[in-house]
């Protein structure tokens, strides 16, 4: 509308109008995303008591690519939020042009829904959704071909703050992303997020036929060794290989990829001590990683990473829909029923926001 409003994603204040990638957004509203799925997962009941934040808000979870944790991590979520959640796993094949996929989105936007969360093949989808939506209708992008993947690497940031010691400082860390890095869009989003929130030293290790061309523009070390580029790191983040995104060969065989790029027992002395080994899942057992250290060591993330994306996906959900912060909250008067924490957003027990409140 103005120039001086050139990000989609957010509202004339810098609030979030839909989430779509994590480049750009500012280091303040990843905090407090963070933060506020911090206090949802830190809430007494958490896992069974809902917050009646979204009631009367209808999310569809719209998803032409098959997905299981993130899938049903944005169903829990929604749901312990009180909103109407409807799935559609919707065949790409059979929407191939974009006409289609506007006819999707207008007729279910006819249907009264609030938000969409849109998993599609093709990058670029996310954007042209939220190009395209009503003016109270929210797009909260879950994975667009291989440019963005933003809630994982929101969650993924939770799961590294969670370590990061009491001053949850980001400044000191050195951390890895190892794999099929041309193909991933949680590769790039890890990237900007780490970038955003200022970690010390990024590094990208892929055999070159998986690095893109000019990824050192993001502002990341690249490696083409395993054992160089996890040395001393704190984090390593591991990636499949997406043979689903590659055209012809890109590697001679898995087990070649394995030997070269997978991380095994031997490989975890280079990690520093304490290091956080992540993976978005699903994994390749033997590929990437050995199934063994995905889920017999302790220094494995990769379950705590999948019951953080509640909680993140709450929060950006309960931002998205225009629920008040905490801090707006506060200055509000306590209303009716009281038995509902304060960070519940809305005062508890208000009726729902108005539909179609934008701002
Ligand atoms: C990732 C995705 O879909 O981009 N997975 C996920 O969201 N849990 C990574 C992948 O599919 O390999």
């Amino acid at each position: 509308m103005n120039a001086a409003r050139p990000d989609p994603q957010l509202d004339a204040h810098g609030r979030l109008r839909h989430l779509l990638t994590v480049e750009g957004l500012p280091r303040e509203l990843l905090i407090e995303i963070l933060d506020r799925a911090e206090s949802y997962a830190a809430a007494p009941g958490a896992r069974r008591e809902k917050l009646p934040l979204l009631h009367g808000k209808t999310v569809v979870n719209l998803f032409f690519e098959p997905s299981t944790r993130t899938r049903t991590t944005f169903e829990l979520a929604a749901k312990r939020l009180s909103a109407d959640v409807i799935n559609l796993h919707v065949n790409a094949s059979s929407t191939s042009k974009g006409e289609t996929l506007l006819d999707t989105l207008k007729t279910l936007e006819a249907m009264g829904v609030d938000l969409f969360v849109v998993r599609h093949e093709a990058s670029g989808a996310a954007h042209f959704f939220a190009a395209h939506a009503a003016p109270g209708v929210a797009i909260l992008n879950a994975g667009d071909g291989c440019h963005a993947h933003p809630t994982q690497a929101l969650l993924d940031m939770y799961t590294i703050r969670r370590h990061l010691g009491p001053r949850r400082d980001f400044s000191q860390l050195k951390a890895a992303i190892v794999g099929d890095i041309l193909h991933s869009r949680v590769a790039r989003s890890d990237i900007h997020a780490l970038r955003t929130l200022g970690a010390r030293e990024i590094r990208v290790v892929a055999p070159r036929p998986l690095m893109p061309a000019g990824i050192e523009a993001l502002g990341v070390r690249v490696f083409h060794q395993l054992d160089a580029g996890l040395d001393g790191v704190e984090v390593v983040i591991l990636l499949r290989l997406q043979k689903e995104r590659m055209v012809g060969a890109f590697l001679p065989s898995t087990a070649e990829f394995h030997r070269d790029f997978g991380l095994t027992r031997e490989r975890l002395e280079r990690l520093a001590p304490g290091a956080l080994i992540m993976h978005p899942g699903p994994i390749n057992r033997g590929v990437e990683i050995e199934g063994d250290i995905a889920y017999g060591d302790p220094r494995s993330r990769i379950l705590e990473q999948v019951e953080h994306g509640v909680a993140v996906r709450m929060a950006v959900m309960a931002m998205i829909l225009g629920e008040p912060s905490r801090l707006d909250e506060d200055s509000q008067p306590a209303a009716t029923p009281a038995a509902r924490p304060r960070r519940a957003g809305r005062a508890a027990g208000a009726p729902a926001a108005p539909r179609r409140r934008r701002r």
